[in-house]
């Protein structure tokens, strides 16, 4: 028994005349023939005049007698408005160039429908094909590598599934080497200090790596020691003029590592000497005392706080990079920070990591390395316009051709740059009830989702559209609960010890 007929429309929009008792959902899938069609909006159809509807509701409302209509299932109906989603020809799938036949019969898609999916290359796993609100037993992968070297953009609306999407990745990318991940974390809510994280995947031990300015046992102090810091660190990061910025480089040309100190304990005259004006070193002092927390007292640089700090882990950083190169997945758990600081410290640590990246390719010995991707949380706090140029813009533009990508999350993309918001060549749409952000998004998939508004306003928590660069199609997925995924893991394992 078919769900309903196509009864006219466009291509893009085809019309569907749903069949009585049964129901098509926004987002449904739809087959036929060699077709499958998604549902994007649904309408009220009628052969009756519009005046003779209104008096028949009015006859009944106000308790004349009641108008019993003949054969009512033949003349009113539901209208479905659907767009070819993807046409499998010889077992492949490609881009549906055709109109299903007219009067054609549609059913809902089931597991067969998708049999010409295949498993790609270091894949990574996101969720189950969904028609609707329906789950298939189809599981979606895409290449990883790719993927996340040409960034992924997770844009939603508060409470969508945003974090629970990023836990479900990091978990199946934790016992995979093609890719390190720098997460950032400002709620501390991935590695799971007091819940279910990523500590509890049965390879944690060896492939993550936990920092926090609290670390619990098996974790690292996140603090960053000051001589590591270089002038190029701070470029929009720290708010500085020109004039200021010149000052930075006169005094790493003639201190070396030992810049900061000796800039900031450096005397007006010593200034002078350098060209460098009385006001521009007064208030870039101040604003490297305050981004960095420290005082100066007595020509000694001192920290007052224990995230930057004048001893010990002045490997940290390099350490960092070198944990993201062996493919593991470090977690800073920066929720005891300020926001500047937090992104300070992420600033310097993508840094070190894309400047590496940078001199492999220039070596030539890229090949041989991980995908390197950072997780960064409300991302138009580095890449909206206002952040200004930073290192999270520069991976935004051309990380890819050095193998490091962005996973950038955000409630806002309108606030990114429509060229950057271009370049994230994947996108895992959940969400959204704001249109103007709903465009956004949509103006810079890459596939054509002109349509697919109201189908984006629908989505409840945990489902998503896929529209990446690596996808033959934008596909409706649902996002597994990262707590049932942990769930299952313990299943498997207790399954194995009992048998042995
Ligand atoms: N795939 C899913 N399946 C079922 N429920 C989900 C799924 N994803 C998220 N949820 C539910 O929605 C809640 C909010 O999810 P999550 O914290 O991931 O949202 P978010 O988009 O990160 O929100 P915020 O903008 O506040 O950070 C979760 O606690 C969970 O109960
Ligand atoms: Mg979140």
């Amino acid at each position: 028994m078919p769900i309903g007929q196509i009864v006219g429309g466009e291509y893009g929009e085809v019309l569907i005349r749903q069949k009585s008792g049964r129901t098509i959902e926004i987002g449904d899938l739809l087959a036929i023939d060699d077709l499958i069609l998604q549902v994007l909006d649904l309408e009220y159809g009628s052969l009756l005049e519009k005046n003779d509807i209104e008096r028949m509701s009015g006859m009944e409302l106000e308790g004349y007698e009641e108008t019993a209509l003949m054969e009512e299932e033949i003349r009113n109906y539901i209208y479905a408005k659907a767009k070819p989603l993807v046409r499998i020809k010889d077992g492949a799938p490609r881009i549906p160039k055709i109109l299903p036949p007219f009067f054609g019969n549609l059913e809902r898609v089931n597991k067969e429908d998708f049999e010409f999916l295949d498993d790609p290359q270091d894949s990574l796993y996101l969720g189950k094909v969904r028609s609707g609100s329906q789950v298939l037993e189809v599981p979606i992968h895409i290449n990883g590598k790719e993927a996340l070297s040409h960034h992924i953009l997770i844009p939603a609306t508060t409470g969508r599934g945003k974090s629970n999407l990023v836990k479900v990745m990091l978990w199946n990318l934790i016992p995979k080497g093609y890719a390190g991940l720098l997460i950032i974390d400002p709620h501390d809510e991935y590695y799971g200090r007091n819940e279910k994280g990523a500590k509890d995947h049965p390879e944690a031990g060896k492939n993550i790596e936990y920092y926090s300015t609290d670390p619990p046992s098996g974790g690292y102090h996140l603090r960053i020691n000051l001589s590591i810091l270089r002038p190029w660190d701070l470029r929009g990061i720290v708010d500085i003029t020109e004039a200021q910025n010149q000052a930075l480089y006169v005094y790493y040309g003639k201190y070396g590592k030992n810049w900061l100190e000796n800039l900031l304990t450096s005397s007006l005259e010593e200034a002078d000497s350098h060209g460098v004006r009385e006001t521009t070193l007064s208030a870039l002092k101040r604003k490297l005392r305050l981004a960095f927390d420290i005082s100066v007292k007595n020509e000694e640089v001192r920290p007052n706080g224990n995230i930057f700090v004048n001893k010990g882990s002045e490997a940290l950083v390099r350490d960092i990079a070198k944990s993201i190169e062996d493919g593991k997945k470090v977690i800073l758990d920066t929720s005891s920070l300020p926001e500047d600081k937090e992104l300070l410290i992420a600033g310097i640590i993508t840094d070190r990591i894309f400047k590496n990246y940078k001199s492999y390719k220039e070596k030539g010995e890229l090949e041989d390395k991980p995908t390197a991707a950072i997780v960064i949380e409300e991302a138009p706090r580095v890449l909206g316009e206002r952040a200004g140029r930073n290192v999270f813009h520069q991976i935004a533009r051309e990380g890819r051709k050095f193998r490091v990508g962005l996973i950038a999350i955000t409630q806002l993309s309108s606030m990114i740059p429509r060229e950057i918001l271009a370049n994230m060549n994947t996108k895992i749409i959940l969400g959204n009830e704001m249109k103007s952000e709903r465009d956004a998004i949509i103006g810079s998939a890459a596939q054509d989702l002109s349509k697919d508004s109201k189908n984006i306003a629908s989505l409840d928590k945990g489902e998503a559209i896929v529209s990446s660069i690596f996808t033959k199609f934008a596909v409706p997925i649902k996002i597994d609960l990262f707590e049932d995924l942990v769930e299952d893991e313990r299943g498997s394992k207790k399954k194995l010890e009992f048998f042995g």
